[in-house]
């Protein structure tokens, strides 16, 4: 019967000692991760979108630049004063998509447009950012996949598209610097 007991206390303290050993490595866990999660914000972060920052000194009137935000595509063009002229002189009225073109920029800063780059008809990449490259009947971008003209504030203008190329949230950090997102 001691036997008995003993074996029985060993089990129930072996048992204990084995609990004793699983909540320290819950307990060690608990501090893992915490360094971990330390340390993982950024991967995070720039998976779920993280706002990017642009410097708009390098971009020259009259260029644009692509830059991916969220895994899509953004242009960010500053515009010539003709294209800007152009852009305000359209009657809103007789747009598909009716938007002036201070709803599309910010007060101040109007030679800069920032404007998706997908083509609001099938996704596509409209031409007209890199150097050369046709930007359509209005001076803003051309989508050849099946022929949509946006004009120089990214408002559809003529084609299968729907809908203007949409402004991403963004604001101005310094006069040169744009967040997006
Ligand atoms: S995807 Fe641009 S016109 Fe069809």
């Amino acid at each position: 019967m001691a036997h008995a007991t003993d074996t029985k206390s060993g089990t129930r303290r072996d048992f204990l000692l084995l609990a004793t050993g699983a909540a320290g490595a819950v307990a060690a866990g608990s501090i893992v991760v915490p360094l971990i999660s330390q340390l993982a914000p950024d991967q995070q972060t720039i998976a779920a979108g993280a706002p990017v920052d642009v410097d708009l000194a390098p971009i020259a009137e009259g260029q644009a630049i692509k830059i991916f935000w969220r895994g899509k595509p953004i242009f960010v063009r500053h515009r010539t004063k003709k294209e800007i002229d152009e852009a305000l002189a359209v009657d809103v009225a007789t747009l598909r998509d009716p938007q002036t073109d201070q709803q599309r920029t910010k007060a101040g800063h109007e030679p800069i447009l920032v404007v998706f780059g997908n083509c609001t008809h099938l996704g596509c990449i409209p031409l007209g950012t890199a150097p050369g490259e046709p930007k359509g009947d209005f001076d803003g971008w051309f989508c050849p996949c099946h022929g949509s003209h946006y004009d120089s504030s990214g408002r559809i203008r003529k084609g299968p598209a729907p809908l203007n190329l949409p402004v991403p949230p963004y604001a101005f950090t310094s006069d040169t610097k744009i967040k997006i997102g």
